[in-house]
């Protein structure tokens, strides 16, 4: 039997082009997968290309604020590999730091339409494929910690990750007649560029996370988060639908502030 947990699949990767993304795309495509890389940053999605290699992946500029774009990025999946078996709408930017008392609603707004409004057209194109040639998919978000709790990130961040807790919830309703599946992962905090306005190291941003998190001895990376997508991905979580997988070593169920177990 094939070790190859998505041979013969075809995935879309929306921010794909760096961070947990990139991370996915290499670990699909070396699981048999054919993978688009659709992202804005054009430069560095042609890098990961190369990386992965050109039979193996492509690259799509796609913002999915625009439905267009997303739209043609489905069609463009579907006429270089004739199939779409996978999404995994990934892209989001961290958005305003500020209280809601200073919120400039146009990053609000900004941070909506990529992290939540991105993900459902992407979702509508992608089910609208699936559905249409009744393909047996699986649709994966990336939501995060801040879609379960209050504190753990900025207020646009963290409403737009709730948000995408539901749409994952809401579109398994609809989409499970089809035998598609949708879920998500929720990632505890990690270094990767979208911490770049932190102003820090790498090592520093690491360091920060790893004080803050429950679970000790291990720095939580973009492969991580890959393994939980291929997971997702993949037919070993066939009647998995509707889930928010956290990636958090306990993260959101533990509460330390009554000093317990400390
Ligand atoms: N890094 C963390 O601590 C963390 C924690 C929880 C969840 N997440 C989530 O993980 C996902 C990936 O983030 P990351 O940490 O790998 O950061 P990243 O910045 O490395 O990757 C995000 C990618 O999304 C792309 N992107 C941004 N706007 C886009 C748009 N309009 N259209 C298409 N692509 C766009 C970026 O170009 C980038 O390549 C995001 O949804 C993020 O919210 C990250």
């Amino acid at each position: 039997m094939s070790k190859l947990r998505l041979e013969g699949k075809v995935a879309i990767i929306t921010g794909a082009a760096s961070g947990i993304g990139e991370a996915a795309a290499r670990l699909f495509a070396e699981n048999g997968a054919l993978v688009v890389i659709a992202d804005i940053q054009d430069e560095l999605g042609a890098q990961v290309v190369a990386s992965i290699g050109p039979q193996k992946s492509c690259y799509r500029h796609c913002d999915v604020r625009d439905e267009k774009q997303v739209q043609e990025t489905v069609d463009y999946a579907l006429e270089t590999y004739g199939s779409l078996d996978i999404l995994f709408s990934n892209a989001g930017i961290i958005g305003p730091l500020g209280g809601i008392l200073d919120l400039d609603m146009g990053e609000f707004d900004k941070t909506m339409a990529v992290n939540m409004r991105g993900a459902v057209i992407a979702i509508k194109h992608a089910g609208r494929a699936m559905v249409a040639r009744q393909i047996r998919g699986s649709i994966i978000c990336t939501a995060s910690v801040t879609g379960c709790v209050a504190g753990a990130g900025p207020h646009a961040y963290t409403i737009s990750k709730h948000a995408l807790v539901g749409l994952v919830r809401t579109a398994s309703c609809e989409f499970g007649k089809h035998g598609i599946r949708v879920n998500c992962i929720s990632p505890f905090a990690l270094a990767t560029p979208m911490g770049d306005s932190a102003n820090m190291e790498k090592s520093e941003l690491e360091a920060m996370c790893c004080a803050a998190s429950n679970l000790k001895g291990i720095v939580l990376r973009p492969p991580h988060l890959a393994e939980a997508a291929l997971f997702l991905a993949s037919d070993e979580s066939a009647f998995i639908s509707g889930h928010n997988l956290t990636v958090d070593g306990g993260f959101t169920v533990v509460n330390p502030s009554l000093g317990f177990y400390q």
